[in-house]
């Protein structure tokens, strides 16, 4: 069993905390739970915004997510805390460069922070794109999208430990 202080910490963000980082953290951690690492890592998500504080993932990122055996209905949405997360994760991961922006104005060191799809090798492409607006077809793609971005992250921990 790792002590927290061996733990690898993962901090998933996105604007409201109900569509991609609940399915970053429900892909991330299933992901390391079938690498048999689970003791390793603490993962989390959160949202730079506190609209949705309090509220379980959209329904379309769950049912998604449900089509793939993760199961996110145990989330809820909080909002980024400076005053612990930065010191708390070693790894913070924003979906998109709006979000990136964002937890510099918060005080996140840039040293921490890598976007989320520069973990996919197969896209040079930056951000994971909000679903929320459009349709259910945009969870899949999402979905997808995180799924490559997860597994080159874990590569990338793997390879620095
Ligand atoms: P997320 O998507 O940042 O991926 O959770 C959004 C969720 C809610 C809103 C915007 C984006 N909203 O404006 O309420």
């Amino acid at each position: 069993m790792s002590t927290p202080q061996q733990q690898t910490s993962v901090l998933f963000v996105c604007l409201g905390n109900i569509c991609r980082s609940p399915l970053a953290h429900g892909i991330f951690q299933h992901l390391v739970n079938t690498n048999n690492l689970t003791d390793h890592y603490q993962i989390d998500s959160c949202g730079t915004a506190s609209y949705h504080t309090g509220n379980p993932p959209d329904p379309r990122s769950i049912q998604t997510a449900a089509l793939h055996n993760i199961d996110l209905t145990a989330q809820r949405a909080r909002q980024f805390d400076p005053l612990t997360d930065i010191e708390r994760f070693a790894w913070i991961i924003p979906m998109d460069a709006a979000n990136h922006r964002d937890l510099i104005k918060l005080g996140t060191p840039k040293s921490r922070l890598r976007l989320m799809r520069s973990f996919d090798p197969t896209t040079t492409a930056p951000d994971i794109p909000d679903p929320y607006y459009g349709g259910d077809g945009g969870f899949e793609q999402v979905y997808q999208m995180l799924q490559h971005a997860c597994q080159g992250l874990l590569d990338s921990i793997k390879d620095q430990a």
